[in-house]
């Protein structure tokens, strides 16, 4: 089976090329990435793929590699809230206008198409709201990265919609794990710690994230690969939604031996909370979590996700000093 994995050299991508690999020997993957600033090909180091530099948004490329693959898996995208706010317009580019470049070349040559998507499409709960998002809660974007990812799940079902496309869509919540890049929220904290430096809380920290080990995600994607309904939307989440952000933190801090922490500015328009319902996939395609429920397993997790940054210095080193300076800027 040829698959092309989009935004491969990224986090998630890169880490589902790496599950794919150690668990099937049916698929021959080619990753077509961009390689920006998110973008590392040593994520992808040492393993037997064909990888193609290139961007998503370019038609004549797409066309060339669509034709010659039978599955696409779709994860390249600007990722991170915090740049949306400062400069929106990457993300209308790669996150709209590159789903859609691609959707129409899938419409031309058949493909079979996921599209990964988040669980920020549907905005936020209030901290006391009980409520949970499903596949049938109305979209509600706060940020323009979420809204960029809401309009390119909605391009996807017009296509599945108009164009009878053999797609499916799945919206995941916080992903952690190895190969993150340390702009994001745990190993920023893991990096600054590793550094020297404080931890940085937003705010209070009384924000909720349903946080998922990244190969969680990954072996759910397969497996609606493998036995998903064309046309379907699956909710990915693995029952983390009772811890803040502020527990979080305590939490690496502890594991890493760290007593001190600060809190920062805020994040413009930030959401509360994220929670996620994934009983249809769980009942519909048997999917269960490995890193769910406890704050014992989302422990065990984040020690095995510390070990990694603490032993892959080299990955992150020569990013670390630009990330923090442009978040000082922000006051953050
Ligand atoms: P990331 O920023 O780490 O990686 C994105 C990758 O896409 C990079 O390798 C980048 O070079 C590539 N890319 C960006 N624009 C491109 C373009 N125009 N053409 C080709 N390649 C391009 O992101 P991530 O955290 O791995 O997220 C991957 C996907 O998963 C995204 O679609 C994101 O919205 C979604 N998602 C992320 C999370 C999370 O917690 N990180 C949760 C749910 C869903
Ligand atoms: O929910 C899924 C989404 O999760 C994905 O769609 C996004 O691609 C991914 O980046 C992530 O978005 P968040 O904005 O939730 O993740 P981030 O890691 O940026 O922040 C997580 C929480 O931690 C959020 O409430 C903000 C807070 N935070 C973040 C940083 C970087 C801090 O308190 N301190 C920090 O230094």
């Amino acid at each position: 089976m040829k698959m092309l994995v989009t935004g491969g050299a990224g986090f998630i991508g890169a880490n589902f090329v790496r599950r794919t690999l150690a668990t099937r020997t049916d698929y021959d993957i080619t990753v077509l990435d961009k390689l920006t600033y998110a973008g590392n090909l040593n994520n992808l180091s040492g393993l037997n793929i064909n990888f193609v530099h290139g961007d998503i948004t370019d038609r004549v490329l797409v066309d060339s590699l669509l034709k010659e693959h039978e599955i696409v898996v779709h994860f390249a995208a600007e990722s991170h809230n915090d740049n949306s706010l400062h400069d929106p317009s990457p993300f209308i580019h790669s996150n709209l206008v590159g789903t859609y470049t691609l959707l129409e070349s899938v419409r031309a040559h058949g493909n079979r198409f996921h599209h990964i998507s988040t669980d920020e499409v549907f905005g936020d709960l209030a901290l006391d709201d009980p409520n949970r998002f499903t596949e049938t809660t109305p979209y509600n974007p706060s940020s323009p990265y979420s809204a960029t990812k809401a309009g390119s799940d909605h391009l996807v079902r017009a296509w599945i919609r108009s164009f009878n496309i053999a797609a499916t869509i799945s919206n995941c919540s916080n992903n952690y794990g190895p190969y993150q890049h340390i702009e994001k929220f745990i190993p920023r904290q893991i990096t600054n710690i590793l550094t020297h430096r404080p931890a940085k809380l937003y705010g209070t920290g009384e924000q909720v994230r349903d946080w998922i080990h990244v190969d969680d995600h990954n072996d759910a994607v397969l497996l609606i690969l493998d036995k998903g309904t064309i046309g379907e939307t699956y909710i990915i989440g693995a029952d983390n939604d009772h811890i803040n952000n502020k527990q979080v933190i305590e939490m690496i801090c502890e594991l890493m031996g760290e007593g001190h922490y600060e809190h920062v500015a805020d994040r413009p328009g930030h959401d509360m909370r994220y929670a996620m319902d994934s009983t249809k996939i769980r009942r519909e395609l048997g999917w269960t979590p490995q890193f769910t429920n406890t704050a014992d397993r989302m422990r065990e997790g984040l020690s095995a996700t510390i070990d990694w940054y603490r032993s892959n210095v080299d990955w992150w080193k020569d990013a670390k000093a630009d990330v923090e300076k442009h978040y000082e800027a922000q006051g953050q």
